[in-house]
């Protein structure tokens, strides 16, 4: 396996909020990036974050370096070909067990075969894209939370065949990173998702039943239990779609205590689907 001091070029595929986010930090952590998405427009909208992102930092004098320093360590590419020479690949497409199959497939035949292959999955199994390839216990799950460059934490998901040395250097790099762990069996939903799904959806049904206006479900989990967001805020904020494909996942694998809220359906099927759009429970600017 290649080891800790010989990482230098990390690919990350998906230039989405997520992926941008996981490429801005490990080019800040020092490392080369490469970035794919499947169009240039993914990209441009990935590196736009990413300055905005850096600048905010900037601002605050959270960096080590000049945000230009940072942004020029990252490459962007349409071309999966172009991810041969990485040293650890991190995935961060969309949330398709197919989509990212034929991904890990695809990369199986590209990069060397010593080189860790991790993904970004919040919900679906790590053993299953595992088996897209011949290198299963090369393969394990790197969940970073959104925003990922403020956010402290990285779960670590170890599939069925995952190397437990392979467990032990997810965890040395997204330390390296400058995030703290957690470690989950690959169960649906691991430890996060699991816990925090049902949650946002109980908020949303909730709301939707006449419990109390959206204002003071948030107001109420805030002010009650001192979380960061409530629920229906932290529904646009992760993205409704994204709430509503892991609470399906969540669904299939354990049943109906994890339906997906009727509204939360709704909202995703009129094209609301949070802060993305300017439009989720809440109106963005
Ligand atoms: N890059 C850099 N800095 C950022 C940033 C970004 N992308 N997003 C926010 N910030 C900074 C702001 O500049 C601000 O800095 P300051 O306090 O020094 O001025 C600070 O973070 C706070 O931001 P805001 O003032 O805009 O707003 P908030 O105080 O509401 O903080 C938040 C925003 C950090 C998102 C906070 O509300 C929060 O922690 N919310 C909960 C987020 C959460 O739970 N994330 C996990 C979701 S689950 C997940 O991701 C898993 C997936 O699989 C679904």
């Amino acid at each position: 396996m290649r080891g800790r001091s010989d990482i230098e070029t990390v690919a990350v595929i998906g230039a989405g909020t997520m992926g941008n986010g996981i490429a801005q930090v490990a080019a800040t952590a020092g490392y080369d990036v490469v970035m794919r998405d499947i169009e240039r427009e993914f990209l441009d909208n990935g590196f736009e974050a990413i300055d905005d992102s850096l600048s905010r930092l900037a601002a605050k004098d959270d960096l080590e370096e000049d945000p230009g320093t940072i942004r020029d360590r990252i490459t962007g590419t349409t071309a999966l070909g172009d991810l041969a020479e990485a040293d650890l690949v991190v995935e961060a497409a969309v949330e398709e067990m197919d989509v990212k199959r034929d991904i890990f497939a695809d990369l199986d035949g590209i990069v060397d075969d010593d080189v860790v292959l991790a993904t970004n999955t919040s919900t679906l199994s790590i053993t299953t894209i595992a088996s897209a390839t011949d290198r299963p216990e090369m393969v394990v799950g790197l969940h970073f939370m959104n925003p990922v460059p403020v956010m402290r934490g990285v779960e670590v998901v170890v599939g069925e065949k995952t190397d437990p040395d392979v467990t032990e250097f997810a965890h040395w790099f997204a330390e390296d990173l400058g995030k703290e762990t957690w470690e989950s069996d690959d169960k649906p939903g691991f430890v996060t998702n699991r816990v925090l799904m049902p949650w946002i959806n109980e908020g949303i049904r909730a709301y939707d039943e006449g419990v109390a206006s959206k204002e003071d479900m948030d107001r109420g989990m805030k002010l009650g239990t001192n979380v960061p967001m409530g629920p229906l805020e932290l529904a646009d904020h992760i993205g409704l779609d994204i709430c509503l494909d892991a609470s399906r996942t969540l669904h299939e694998e354990l049943g109906d205590r994890y339906k997906p809220a009727y509204l939360l359906k709704r909202k995703v099927d009129a094209g609301d689907l949070g802060k993305k759009t300017g439009q989720g429970f809440y109106e963005y600017e």
